[in-house]
């Protein structure tokens, strides 16, 4: 079918469900089994989007108009997908099992990924058995991240989730991650370590990122001033760099045999899965991040070969596209009902809104239809008590995914277990209040005040448990999604031209910051805060 078609046809069929409430939809019978799909371990419920089961076969209709089946083969295979850029995206390679093969340019990636998990399997090693030494000969006891976007969000993401997967090997060893340009987290991590005994990661897939380059700079400072030892000497041991570019981290300092490699076909914000994931793997183990890589791997499995009607990915993507396209809802809130996933929605504002916040498509024309929405988030219970009241009562329409691990505190006390009742009440009660406004009790509102309209779509994502395996097909699902998403935009999910321009201009204003003269090219209004910059600064 020709897409304008299926569009049109869509947004006929969306005309015909506007004006239907949700607590009319969901009283239809059947619908929990109808709109609920499952897959290694994840369960996603859409019952509580404003759609009818023929809304889904219409949006397959979409998505397969748009090619789907063949940009998932496209991306699978390592074509250059990401075609601004000119190469593949293809972190489903970095999750490969060791006996699988993918010829890119006539050679086979998976012996490569599978030769660098290998050494950085080592390095942890290493790490946990107190046998890396610092400049005293001390062994290291502290390891310090220095990176920021996707050399930072998913690490951070995976430890706190993972924390309670960290074996006995690994407890000595304390991590923490610094990503501010400003240096704020640093100088106040700074002043609470040990130099003899602290480990830094320099994370940056192109080492020319300059937030993490002037945190690097002011760790290299630091152990230089404690220390009194040679800089060659002192990077040797204290520096690791993790980067798809060697020759620059070699440059900065960092021998090879301190570096972890990958590669340009892998997406920053795509890149836990890689030698970035280090501080995952110092975490939790190298078993348990072999298991994340597994869950994910499963999950691109169920991706490339799973019928569109039944494929979680592409179900979650589409619920997307009927509730931005076609309802008009431009707000999107994740709300974790788990205090370890807190990192989630940080994590999903970078790979949704830097791969999908575009409005040129890939045949440079502009995109004949709103892109990525606005997407934030927070743990849900404590958002309870900040944001949601504009979910309940506010002006602006708003999709929220709920997401919920079932089984949780097998081994710890009765008041833990009672606790993870409560976040679980609290998750229902609150998808179901959303959907259903004041119908949920049945009692008429006694003021306008109290009154709840509900309609607010949701899905829930629940998880059987919060493991390495059911977290990595987690954020593959993610993943995948905003890939299928990016399909029926017409955009380059995998560049981010726009964060670009920001840097450069930076740049510039750090040059005119250091000196006194005026800047001539500049609008007024940067010239009048730089001088009151120049006069608060220097007096
Ligand atoms: O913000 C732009 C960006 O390039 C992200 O895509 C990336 O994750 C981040 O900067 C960090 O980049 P690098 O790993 O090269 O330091």
């Amino acid at each position: 079918m020709n897409i304008d078609i299926c569009w049109q046809a869509l947004e006929s069929h969306a005309g015909s469900l506007k004006p239907q409430h949700l607590k009319d939809l969901m009283a239809q019978p059947g619908r929990f089994e109808g709109l609920s799909f499952r897959h290694e371990g994840l369960l996603l419920d859409l019952s509580r989007q404003r759609i009818l089961p023929e809304s889904l076969e219409r949006l397959m209709e979409l998505a397969q108009a748009s090619e789907l089946p063949r940009w998932i083969a496209s991306l699978f295979a390592g074509e250059p997908v990401n075609d601004t850029e000119k190469r593949p995206a293809l972190h489903t390679a970095l999750r490969m099992p060791r006996n699988a093969s993918l010829e890119l340019g006539g050679e086979d990636l998976v012996p490569g990924v599978h030769a660098n998990l290998d050494r950085m399997s080592e390095m942890v090693a290493q790490l946990h058995l107190r046998q890396w030494r610092g400049y005293t000969g001390e062994p290291i006891d502290t390891v310090v991240n220095i990176g920021v976007g996707g050399s930072d969000l998913g690490p951070v993401m995976a430890c706190r989730a993972l924390s309670d997967f960290q074996p006995v090997q690994a407890q000595g060893l304390k991590i923490h991650f610094v990503s501010s340009m400003d240096g704020s987290q640093l100088a106040e991590l700074l002043d609470q370590l040990n130099p003899a005994t602290t480990l830094f990661i320099v994370s940056s897939k192109s080492f020319t990122t300059i937030d993490t380059l002037a945190n690097a700079e002011t760790a290299r400072r630091w152990l230089a001033e404690a220390s009194g030892i040679a800089d060659d000497i002192l990077v040797s041991r204290h520096f690791v760099a993790v980067t798809a570019s060697p020759k620059k981290a070699q440059e900065w300092g960092v021998p090879e045999h301190n570096q972890l490699h990958f590669w340009d076909w892998t997406g920053g914000r795509y890149s836990m899965w890689s030698t970035i994931g280090f501080p995952i793997a110092l975490k939790i183990g190298m078993d348990n991040f072999r298991a994340m890589l597994a869950g994910a791997h499963a999950l691109d499995d169920h991706f490339r070969t799973a019928p569109l009607g039944g494929n979680l990915p592409v179900l979650l993507a589409m619920i997307g596209i009927w509730n931005i396209n076609l309802l008009d809802i431009h707000a999107h809130a994740i709300l974790p009902y788990d205090g370890r996933l807190a990192h989630l929605p940080a994590y999903l504002e970078q790979l949704e809104m830097e791969s999908n916040g575009k409005s040129v498509r890939r045949d440079g024309q502009p995109s004949a239809h709103r892109t990525c929405p606005v997407l934030w988030g927070e743990v849900g219970p404590n958002a309870q008590h900040a944001f949601y009241q504009l979910l309940h009562q506010g002006t602006e329409p708003v999709m929220c995914d709920f997401v919920v691990p079932v089984r949780r505190y097998s081994q710890q006390s009765e008041t833990l277990k009672r606790q993870h009742q409560l976040a679980l009440a609290n998750c229902l009660a609150q998808a179901r209040v959303l959907a259903l406004g004041d119908a949920a009790l049945d009692t008429e509102p006694p003021t306008p005040w109290q009154h709840y309209s509900g309609n607010q779509p949701s899905t829930v994502i629940m998880l059987e448990e919060l493991s390495p395996r059911t977290f990595g097909a987690l954020i593959a699902l993610y993943e995948h999604k905003v890939f299928v998403q990016s399909v029926i935009w017409g955009i380059n999910p995998f560049d981010q031209w726009g964060v670009e321009l920001g840097k450069k201009m930076a740049n510039r204003m750090l040059e005119v910051l250091g000196s006194a003269a005026a800047d001539e090219g500049l609008d007024a209004s940067t010239e009048g805060l730089l001088q009151e910059i120049r006069r608060l600064r220097d007096n």
